[in-house]
């Protein structure tokens, strides 16, 4: 079995963007703890990135009947995008929703997600952890 990891707009940067914010880990080193954690309990990771929001709805157009379900950190379209809502609803797949920093500690406009209403469940503040926490829940649901 598969599971999609999605990362969002300027996700790319991890490791050099805000590391104070974000930590000094890469998406690479992101990728390696979720091959891992999801390796352990016998699933593959299919693993992109994109700063375009429609390259991201199609990739969670094509996981459907591909993956038991998407770990996605939709980066700033969090706080703006129905369009990815409305994918997420499309397809009926379990999404965790992963922010690396605390949103809620953050900025107003942080605070609201159109993506957590349509998210099986939300991980915050756990930093690049947050993923491997992701893949564990994923996979949990997964096996239900
Ligand atoms: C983020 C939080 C968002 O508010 C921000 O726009 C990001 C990263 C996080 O992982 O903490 O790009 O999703």
């Amino acid at each position: 079995p598969r599971i999609l990891v999605l990362n969002g707009p300027n996700l790319n940067l991890l490791g050099t963007r805000e590391p104070e914010i974000y930590g000094h880990e890469t998406l690479n080193d992101v990728e390696e703890l979720c091959r891992a954690a999801a390796g352990t309990a016998g699933y593959e990771v299919e693993f992109l990135q994109s700063n375009h929001e429609g390259v991201l709805i199609d990739a969670i157009h094509a996981a459907r009947g591909a993956v038991a379900g998407i770990v996605f950190n939709p980066g700033a379209f969090t706080h703006t995008s129905v369009a990815l809502a409305d994918a997420i609803s499309g397809v009926q797949l379990p999404v965790i929703e992963v922010h690396i920093s605390n949103v809620h500690r953050r900025e107003a406009f942080r605070h609201h997600s159109y993506i957590s209403p349509v998210a099986a469940s939300i991980i915050v503040g756990a930093g690049v952890n947050g993923y491997v926490l992701g893949v564990q829940q994923l996979i949990h649901l997964a096996g239900k």
